[in-house]
Order: structure tokens, then C-alpha cells, then sequence
């Protein structure tokens, strides 16, 4: 796979907007199981750490108009204007910021602590135990003492055969057999070539990481969290975690 598309694949995906338009119905059933575990209460504040574009949004905008309080971060500049962009279109930029930052750096905020800290699908691409084990660390320090983390990574069963599958499954319950038909024969096979397959390949070739249940919670409590709960998410093909401060 060329260093341009490596490097440029997240920026390109979150600007053209394929990656919302791409992302399988199983991504998105994850991003409503990090809302099922939200606690209760109206006025959260949520950090979305690793926030690409602000897909999570879309699943927690009734939360938002009821309420809670997001701030959103990433790496990258064009992932960071897109979620701001969508809060506008969503009609919910009065309760969301974002702002730049790398998670392997100290937080360059105000201090800020947060209820819930959410990394969806975000510190699997760092490159080494040590970074992640560091990221980890630094959202520590963005979370209230009672907060919650809700972490969601790829596990080494990753398929994208298995998440297409579930992927069409999800749809035709919910949307009916045409809907179905168009993402299967229309929309998935580039998820599948452009998306799912690159992450793939760099899971098995260990440039990001792929956990089994054991290290994904290991990880965790390295980094000084009590892991809560632990399941399966994304047709087998990751884990969703919930942590406490330990
Ligand atoms: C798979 S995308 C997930 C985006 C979003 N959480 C979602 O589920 O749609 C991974 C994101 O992690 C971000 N990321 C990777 N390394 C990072 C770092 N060191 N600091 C901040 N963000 C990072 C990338 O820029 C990218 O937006």
C-alpha cells in the first residue's frame, strides 16, 4: 500500500466525506453501543478523543439537545473542521467544541475534566505499546474521578467479510431489502476495497494494533484504569471497554 494513501487516509476520507458515506452499518451500531453505555444524567460532559469527524454526533445529538456537553479532538486539522462543520448542519454548535491536539502529548487545555472520555476506534493506529500506553495516560488526566472511559479497538479476529455481512444484515431489518441491495452491490464493495481491506492489512502486519480480550484489557490496567466490561463489538471484529479511574 503507497505512503501517500497511509498517510493521507483518514484526511482525504473525512473531507470528501466517503468516510461517512462508506462507513458499514456495523461502525455505526458501535458508535450507538459507546451511547448505550453513557451514564445517566443531562448535563455530561463528554470527550471524544480521537474524534476523526465527528461521526459520534450523529448518535449523540439527543443527548446533546438534552444536555450534555461535547469536545471533540484530533491529530488532524481537516477531521477536526468537519466535525465542526457537522454540529453546524446538526444545529448543535452551541454545545460542541474541538480543537487540535495529539493524545501522545500533554493536554494543552485549560485543565478541563471530563464525565465521559470516548475513543472510538482511535489509539489502535498508534504505533507502539508505549505510545498508546501514553495516550491512555493522558486521558487520564482529562477525566473527572467518578468518570467513565468508553474505549472501542479492533480485536485480532478483525474481518471485513464478517462486518460487510452484519453490515447488510443491520440494514434490511432496519431500512428494508432495497436499502440493503443498494449497500450491498453499490456502497459496500468499496467500503470493503478502499476501507476494510487497508485496515486490514495494517492490522496483520502489525503497523496498527489488533487486540485479543486478555491485552486489550491488560492495556488498560497498565495504564491505571479498573476495567468494568468488556464485549464484542463490530461483528467480532473489535471490542468496546469501559474503565474507571483504579
Ligand atoms: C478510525 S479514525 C476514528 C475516528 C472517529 N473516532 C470515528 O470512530 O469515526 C482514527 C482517528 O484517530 C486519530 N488519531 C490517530 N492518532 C492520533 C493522535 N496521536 N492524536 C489524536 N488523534 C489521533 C486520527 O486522526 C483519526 O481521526
Amino acid at each position: 500500500m503507497g505512503k501517500f494513501y497511509s498517510k493521507n487516509y483518514w484526511s482525504v476520507g473525512f473531507q470528501s466525506r466517503l468516510y461517512d458515506r462508506l462507513s458499514p452499518e456495523s461502525y455505526l451500531e458501535s458508535m450507538r453501543r459507546v451511547v448505550a453505555f453513557l451514564p445517566e444524567g443531562k448535563s455530561l460532559t463528554l470527550l471524544d478523543a480521537g474524534c476523526g469527524s465527528g461521526l459520534l454526533l450523529r448518535f449523540l445529538e439527543a443527548r446533546i439537545r438534552e444536555g450534555l456537553v461535547y469536545t471533540g479532538t484530533d491529530l488532524l486539522k481537516s477531521g477536526v473542521g468537519q466535525a465542526l462543520l457537522r454540529a453546524q448542519e446538526l444545529g448543535i454548535a452551541d454545545r460542541v467544541s474541538c480543537f487540535q491536539s495529539n493524545l501522545t502529548s500533554p493536554y494543552p487545555g485549560d485543565g478541563q475534566k471530563f464525565d465521559v472520555v470516548v475513543g472510538h476506534f482511535s489509539l489502535y493506529t498508534l504505533a507502539s505499546n508505549e505510545l498508546r500506553l501514553l495516550a491512555l495516560k493522558n486521558l487520564k488526566a482529562f477525566m473527572k474521578m467518578e468518570g467513565v472511559l468508553i474505549l472501542t479497538n479492533p480485536s485480532v479476529d478483525y474481518d471485513a467479510d464478517s462486518i460487510i455481512e452484519q453490515s447488510v444484515r443491520l440494514v434490511r431489518e432496519r431500512h428494508g431489502i432495497l436499502a440493503s441491495l443498494i449497500k450491498q452491490y453499490l456502497v459496500y464493495p468499496f467500503t470493503k476495497a478502499i476501507g476494510l481491506r487497508f485496515i486490514q492489512k495494517q492490522l496483520s502486519s502489525g503497523k496498527w494494533q489488533a487486540y485479543t480480550r486478555e491485552e486489550f484489557s491488560q492495556e488498560m490496567e497498565r495504564a491505571g484504569f479498573a476495567v468494568q466490561h468488556i464485549e464484542e463489538v463490530y461483528a467480532g471484529s473489535a471490542f468496546i471497554g469501559i474503565g474507571r479511574l483504579a
